[in-house]
């Protein structure tokens, strides 16, 4: 798969680990994030891999920052980014089954990198169930369309 990532420099460490996990699994990986742990803003790496993954450049995105919330509220402003914070693999899992989200947004502060490996790992690996899930997955971005 192209994957896009992206991160702030609170993620810049746990950001060079799943690039090497990504490439060893054999993905072509993107970057969009920071090469160093000079701050920056999270919204800036949010957007830039949430808009590759909107257009198709990217098939998947993976972004971090201290929590993974911040960098996730940006990319979820992205029409078309469906983006999940998943701190721990049942979390990840889930948001492939049943939410079909085409981004992840892990925390650097809040898991080790094995367990972030773990669960970049099941996120890849876990296909959208779809049945009433589409449905539901349909709805949720149907309010991109609504009025104001
Ligand atoms: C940066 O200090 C921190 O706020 C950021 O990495 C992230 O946790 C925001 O949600």
């Amino acid at each position: 798969m192209k994957i896009g990532i992206g991160n702030d420099h609170g993620a810049y460490t746990l950001k060079r680990e799943i690039v090497a996990l990504l490439e060893s699994l054999g993905h072509t990986v993107i970057d969009f994030g920071v090469g160093d742990v000079t701050e920056s803003d999270y919204p800036v790496a949010g957007k830039a891999v949430a808009r590759a993954v909107a257009s198709g450049e990217c098939e998947r995105g993976i972004v971090l920052c201290g929590t993974g919330i911040g960098i996730s509220l940006a990319a979820n402003k992205v029409r078309g980014i469906r983006c999940a914070v998943c701190n721990e693999p049942y979390s990840a899992q889930m948001s492939r089954l049943h939410n079909d989200a085409n981004m992840l947004a892990l925390g650097a502060r809040v898991v080790g990198s094995e367990l972030a490996k773990m669960i970049v790992r099941v996120w890849l690996e876990t296909e959208f169930e779809g049945g009433r899930h589409a449905r539901r997955v349909a709805q949720i971005m149907a309010i991109e369309d609504d009025a104001p």
